[in-house]
């Protein structure tokens, strides 16, 4: 089968970020520090590892910063170079996306998740797209998590959402998916919800913030009445365009942190930092002797 390439990634950044105030105030909650950089430059990294040649960012007020992020900073490096200060102007380099590779547009207001992919219909146009939440940060074994939907997405086309296993005693807080019998990690997804009432999970498979969508669930967004929480969902749009569409789900193979919670920022770092060549060791002593005072 052969499927459109997915060129072109959303990152969703006009959300409110009301669970980390009051650093979320001035400042992007999206430009918060992850061991060294910025939460969306890893989240960009992995789409950029994964293929992606055109970053499409959904903005609101308060988040100019974010545009500046991916831009040249003229007089850091002219400073950088005056110094001679070659390695840190090689990572600045490394990480700028080639020019004409992003676009932003805005959101105005904060009317949901799926107003907000909505919101890119222009610049997306007519073709498949991979969609990051932003937030969330995962730590893969092996590929990156997009890299390793981007695998099933070859193999079937369609729609591919990202999963992991949750609590089931915590499924009510997020969008679950149900799923054809078999062996995974990939399987035909048969329904999905967004925040089911507790105990009426149709799995512990949970949509963690990773999707390649068909351009038809633009279509269908136009229309979206707002659904949990007062939002307009992509999970109510994903669940009628599973009436047309295939959907699979992929459980990738690693971990989630939730980095627009406190506690998921913090085991973000404490995480990618214990991995760190250069920080790993120390790191593990600091904690040793937290843990023993
Ligand atoms: P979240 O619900 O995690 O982000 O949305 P939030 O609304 O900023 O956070 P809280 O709940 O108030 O603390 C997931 C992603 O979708 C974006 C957010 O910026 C975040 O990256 N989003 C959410 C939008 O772009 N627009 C929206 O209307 C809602």
């Amino acid at each position: 089968m052969t499927s459109k390439s997915i060129r072109k990634a959303v990152f969703p950044v006009a959300g409110l970020g009301t669970r980390f105030l009051p650093a979320s105030k001035a400042m992007p909650k999206e430009l918060l520090t992850v061991v060294d950089r910025p939460v969306i430059q890893h989240v960009v990294d992995e789409a950029r590892a994964a293929g992606i040649e055109h970053f499409v960012f959904v903005t609101g007020r308060n988040k100019g910063a974010i545009e500046d992020h991916f831009d040249r900073q003229f007089e850091l490096e002219a400073t950088l170079a005056g110094k001679n200060k070659a390695a840190e102007l090689e990572v600045l380099a490394d990480l700028l996306p080639p020019a004409g590779a992003t676009s932003f547009t805005r959101q105005q207001s904060p009317l949901g998740l799926g107003h907000a992919v909505w919101c890119a219909r222009d610049i997306v146009g007519d073709e498949p797209f991979a969609l990051l939440l932003p937030d969330m940060l995962v730590q893969t074994v092996g590929k990156s998590c997009l890299a390793q939907m981007m695998e099933v997405y070859e193999a079937q086309g369609g729609n591919v959402i990202g999963v992991e296993q949750v609590d089931p005693a915590e499924a009510h807080k997020f969008g679950i998916v149900a799923i054809r019998d078999g062996d995974g990690p990939t399987w035909p997804i048969t329904d999905m919800v967004e925040k089911p009432e507790p105990g009426t999970a149709p799995s512990n498979l949970y949509i963690m913030g990773r999707y390649i969508l068909q351009p038809e669930i633009f279509a269908i967004l136009a229309d979206q009445e707002s659904g949990a929480g007062g939002e307009i969902q992509i999970t109510d749009a994903m669940h009628k365009l599973m009436q047309e569409q295939p959907f699979h789900a992929h459980e990738h193979d690693g971990r989630t942190f939730d980095c627009g919670s406190k506690l998921g920022f913090l085991t973000a770092n404490l995480a990618l930092a214990l991995e760190d060549e250069e920080l790993g060791g120390d790191l593990r002593a600091e904690i040793g002797r937290l843990l023993r005072s």
